[in-house]
């Protein structure tokens, strides 16, 4: 009897287990189905913008939401130069909620300077942008309108035209003779955060590894110099390897390998495709200054190869873009330009520069070896050296030479 009552009751508990078993799956099911729907509908409303063409450049697979962001490495630079040996010169990318595209050869860059620099000339108003760059105020972040083009002007004509630039010769030699003499004081050679120390630190990188060309550069330095006490803008002039180095320094490191990204004004056609209002625009500079298509060995650092060029870096050669092209081009390179030139011929004039010996010792033990210097990159506001360069300067006996 109590056998046939827990048969029942097992019976009864085993169908209402049944029934729930299958209403849960069906809720499990329906609860997955629903899951996925809203996963895809929503996708399809972030990406929208991507999507509203699909006469798109071509693009690497992307991810459901995240698009190819997972594809980006620590320095953007170099993942968009692999991508783009893959999916050409012209690619399009979806990072995130942000469409935008890469433009990794002169050809392409050509097109958008000869035929669309207006439409390529707004810049991302970014979260982070407007919280770092005072809510995007500044000329370099302001979206492209007369607020922008006034304040450009005032810069370009009031602060950083050459005439200005010159008149600020006084002021340069004055932080130089300061600089000289706090390295004779304090003996060790670091880098620094901005644009103009991140090309000097790179300059002294490649020349302590390149000994022939550190020799080179501060013999014609100091044949220009001869027995003079102060270095003028005439001197700086007559230095034509000198300015070779800073050529080929920009063209291996670019403190701004992408440049300040674009945004482009409407929708328009590139290279035959369809590139939609709003995209953020990449100009890989440091691809196009390493393409063998245009540069003999283009990974050693040959500051030769400028000797008889004409290529130069004020933005009309598109195989040289350190500082950008058309209206958004870099407007302090002749302020930059000048500082660097002078700096570097007063630090490669007055001393000269070893690899620190860790040991304080005279033997070779402990001295850091030319290479063991770490070319790595860090990507920030600028792409320094990973590893800051720390050098010994020797005083150079300028007049008992
Ligand atoms: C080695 C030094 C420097 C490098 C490599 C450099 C590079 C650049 C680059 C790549 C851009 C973006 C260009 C583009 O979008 O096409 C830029 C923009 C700009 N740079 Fe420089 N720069 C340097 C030094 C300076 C200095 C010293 C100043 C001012 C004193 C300056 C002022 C500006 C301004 C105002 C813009 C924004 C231009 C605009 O959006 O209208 N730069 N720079």
């Amino acid at each position: 009897m109590a056998f046939l009552q827990l048969q029942s009751i097992l019976k009864q508990y085993s169908s209402y287990y049944y029934y729930y078993e299958q209403h849960y799956s069906t809720l499990y099911y329906l609860a997955i189905f629903g899951f996925i729907t809203i996963f895809l509908v929503l996708n399809f409303t972030i990406t929208k913008k991507g999507r509203k063409s699909n006469n798109l450049p071509p693009s690497p697979p992307k991810l459901p939401f995240i698009g190819n962001l997972h594809q980006l490495g620590t320095l953007p630079h170099r993942s968009f130069h692999e991508l783009s040996k893959k999916h050409g010169p012209l690619m399009s990318l979806q990072l995130g909620q942000t469409p935008a595209i890469v433009v990794s050869s002169v050809d392409v860059a050509k097109e958008i300077i000869k035929n669309h620099d207006v439409v390529f000339s707004n810049r991302p108003q970014t979260t982070s942008e407007r919280i770092i760059m005072y809510g995007c105020k500044d000329v370099a972040f302001a979206p492209y309108g007369d607020e922008w083009r006034q304040k450009r002007k005032i810069c370009v004509l009031e602060l950083l035209s050459l005439k200005r630039v010159r008149s600020f010769q006084s002021i340069r030699e004055e932080e130089v003779a300061e600089l000289v003499s706090s390295y004779d004081e304090i003996d060790v050679f670091a880098g620094g955060g901005d644009t103009t120390s991140t090309l000097l630190e790179w300059t002294f990188a490649e020349l302590i590894k390149n000994p022939k060309i550190m020799k080179k550069v501060q013999e014609e330095v100091r044949n220009v110099v001869g027995y003079k006490q102060k270095i003028d803008e005439n001197d700086v002039n007559e230095m034509e390897y000198m300015k070779c180095v800073i050529k080929e320094i920009l063209r291996l490191h670019p403190p701004a390998p992408l440049l300040i990204p674009r945004e482009t004004l409407s929708d328009v056609k590139l290279k035959g495709y369809d590139i939609p209002s709003k995209t953020k625009v990449y100009l890989n500079a440091w691809t196009i200054q390493r393409d063998p298509e245009i540069w003999n060995n283009p990974e050693e650092f040959i500051p030769e190869r400028f000797e008889k060029s004409q290529i130069d870096f004020m933005g009309q050669h598109l195989e040289l873009i350190p500082f950008g092209f058309g209206r958004r081009g870099c407007a302090g390179i002749s302020f930059a330009i000048a500082s660097t030139e002078h700096i570097l011929a007063n630090l490669l004039c007055w001393f000269d520069w070893k690899l620190p010996n860790n040991n304080n010792n005279d033997d070779d033990v402990g001295v850091t070896k030319m290479q063991d210097i770490d070319m790595c990159e860090i990507y920030g506001l600028t792409v320094c050296k990973k590893v800051p360069l720390h050098l010994q300067p020797k005083l150079y006996n300028h007049m008992g030479k």
